[in-house]
């Protein structure tokens, strides 16, 4: 990887749009220029851009690379890396279903198509009123809780099939 240094005094061009309103763009120079220095730091830089933006579309790496002087490739590679990092906006519960060896041998396919059914969605989708976005994600750790799914930052464990409804309708429930 190449060093990421001081951010550069140039002007680069903000590609605002109504997914990337410029109040945005304001925060997020703001986190970069109050940094000391930006070397070593592009993943730290990308979790903020992803907080305040909510995703990293194209257009949004491209910026970050321009304002750090290195290399769009760089961004792109580092995002397409981490599955925590996401290209298209979410709804406002992440469900994120594990599907690493664990919790595949323990059923976690079946949990996925609960959740599928449920939700009325398939894997990598929004749900139309934004409520949701569902995935299918590698080991995430918590292998002895197979099979593991989390929705946004809370781990729920060893979830059978006939707990899915019961958690979907709770998040639902905190959007009514
Ligand atoms: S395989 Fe699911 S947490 Fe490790």
């Amino acid at each position: 990887m190449s060093k990421v240094t001081k951010p550069q005094e140039i002007s680069v061009t903000r590609p605002i749009s109504e997914d990337l309103p410029e109040d945005k763009f304001h925060q997020l120079d703001a986190f970069i220029d109050n940094m000391g220095t930006t070397k070593g730091s592009l993943i730290e830089i990308l979790h903020k851009a992803q907080d305040i933006f909510g995703f990293l579309p194209r257009e949004l790496q491209l910026y970050i690379a321009r304002k750090l002087g290195i290399p769009g490739a760089e961004v792109f590679g580092v995002v397409s890396f981490y599955s925590y990092f996401t290209t298209k906006p979410r709804g406002k519960h992440t469900v994120s279903v594990c599907m690493g060896t664990a919790c595949f041998v323990r059923g976690a396919d079946k949990i996925l198509d609960k959740f599928k059914e449920n939700i009325g969605i398939n894997a990598d989708e929004t749900s139309e009123d934004g409520c949701f976005t569902l995935r299918d994600v590698r080991c995430i750790g918590a292998c002895g809780l197979a099979p593991v799914v989390t929705v946004n930052d809370k781990v729920h464990g060893r979830l059978t099939e006939d707990q899915v409804a019961d958690v979907v309708n709770t998040y639902r429930r905190k959007e009514e």
